[in-house]
């Protein structure tokens, strides 16, 4: 069993999102996405894990695991029920949440669009109109005007890169279009949209005096995608260009890179992160396929590896090598904003966590600035397309009663963020 010891500012935490935890809101595109039969298990966000009511008890939770950093994701939909109309008590709800976060000595990284939004904005024809991006700014500001003395670190899009391949190129995640060229404009008004953000919260947090170092950044989904044939390593190339190339140069640098349409109103190039969060999971084997439906590319799982119940590779080593290369291309430090696993047994979590948390530390040791690691998640919750079927809490979440039972590897997770280490004896 490995062992690690990490310093004293390396940060432990966990990640949740709203519409997967909360429950109870009718307003946003994934209770209409479940109304309308696209979850495999037929459940709904409507439930989920009731957190909307449970902040306290959860809250709980989170100091009995020793997190000393939470991220959590405000949900548009109920912070702007209507266009131009803010909801003064859901703002109160949120601010009360992350009160308690800091009167437990819980460092708050808030997320501003984690998949979900308001029907409203789908209805005015979402990212695809460019004057819808200024909705998003409005909600924004006024976010950050009202909670931005209690948060100093945000992040703004949520795994753009997932967002929009399954909202607008396969179709599986609202709203449902399925279009090249719709994507590609999407890709361009969101690292538009995260631009924006970086430079007005900056600005809105030291206007106001705001205390504490003001951090920005994204959540981009990053797998390692290898090739083992001379064809899988070129068709690997080309899908890290198009799933993470785009939008980690886009949000990092301002680089609208080829084939995204320009800008209305060209970006500087600059730096436009404070930090570059990644969400690591897996790592797929590519190979060419001529399947023109497929994208020209299928994925081979890789038969030495174990895998999760959702069939995904456990491939800790890539946690490293994408730490690695990210920081050696933009020196800036890595926050891993997501990593997890779907164990309904827990017998794969513990060795999941401890593996990739050594990786991490390995990667210190040879000067790659890590200096966070949120676990997903804190408890089981409705897991996008696979609803509740999907397990990826420290806790387990029983739908029905909502009682939240510790895993042992909550048990285990609550040691290493004590002690940030982990050692068999
Ligand atoms: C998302 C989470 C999701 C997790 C597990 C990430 O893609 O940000 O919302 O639950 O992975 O699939």
């Amino acid at each position: 069993m490995p062992k690690f010891k990490l310093n004293d500012q390396f940060l432990f935490g966990t990640a949740t999102s709203s519409v997967q935890i909360e429950g109870g809101d009718k307003n946003n595109t994934w209770y209409k996405w479940c109304e309308t039969g696209h979850i495999t298990d037929s459940s709904s966000c409507m439930a989920a894990c009731d957190h909307w009511n449970r902040v306290m008890e959860d809250t709980l939770i989170l100091k009995n695991l020793n997190v000393q950093t939470h991220r959590i994701s405000l949900e548009w939909s109920r912070i702007e029920p209507s266009p131009g109309q803010f909801s003064k008590e859901s703002l109160q709800h949120y601010r009360n949440e992350i009160q308690l976060l800091l009167d437990n000595q819980i460092k708050p990284l808030v997320t501003l669009h984690h998949f979900s939004e308001p029907l409203w904005f789908q209805e005015k024809g979402g990212w695809l109109k460019s004057e819808s991006v200024d909705y998003f700014i409005q909600y924004a500001r006024y976010v950050v005007e009202n909670l931005g003395d209690l948060v100093c670190e945000w992040v703004t899009f949520n795994e753009p890169n997932v967002y929009t391949w399954f909202g607008y190129v396969i179709g599986s995640f609202p709203p449902g279009i399925i279009s090249i060229i719709d994507a590609l404009q999407v890709t361009t008004e969101i690292i538009k949209t995260h631009a924006i953000l970086y430079t007005m919260i900056h600005r809105i947090r030291k206007e106001k005096n705001f205390l504490g170092k003001t951090a920005v950044g994204s959540a981009v989904h990053i797998r390692v995608f290898d090739g083992l044939t001379f064809a899988g390593k070129k068709t690997a190339q080309a899908v890290d260009y198009c799933f993470h190339e785009l939008f980690m140069e886009g949000i990092t640098t301002g680089k609208i890179k080829f084939p995204l349409p320009k800008n209305r109103y060209p970006l500087k190039k600059g730096r436009y992160v404070d930090f570059v969060g990644i969400n690591y999971y897996t790592r797929n084997i590519v190979e060419f396929a001529l399947d023109p439906k497929n994208f020209f590319h299928k994925f081979i799982p890789d038969k030495d590896l174990n895998k999760s119940d959702l069939g995904w590779d456990i491939y800790p080593e890539g946690i490293y090598r994408i730490c690695k290369k990210y920081y050696e291309r933009y020196h800036l430090p890595i926050y891993i904003t997501e990593n997890g696993i779907s164990d309904r047994y827990d017998n794969r979590r513990p060795d999941f966590i401890i593996n990739h948390l050594s990786f991490i530390s390995e990667a210190i040791e040879n000067g790659i600035k890590v200096e966070r690691y949120y676990h997903w998640s804190v408890m089981d919750n409705f897991e996008w397309l696979e609803g509740e079927s999907a397990k990826f809490g420290l806790y387990e979440c029983d739908f029905s009663t909502q009682k939240r039972t510790p895993r042992h590897s909550a048990q285990i997770y609550a040691e290493i963020c004590k002690n940030k280490a982990y050692s068999t004896v």
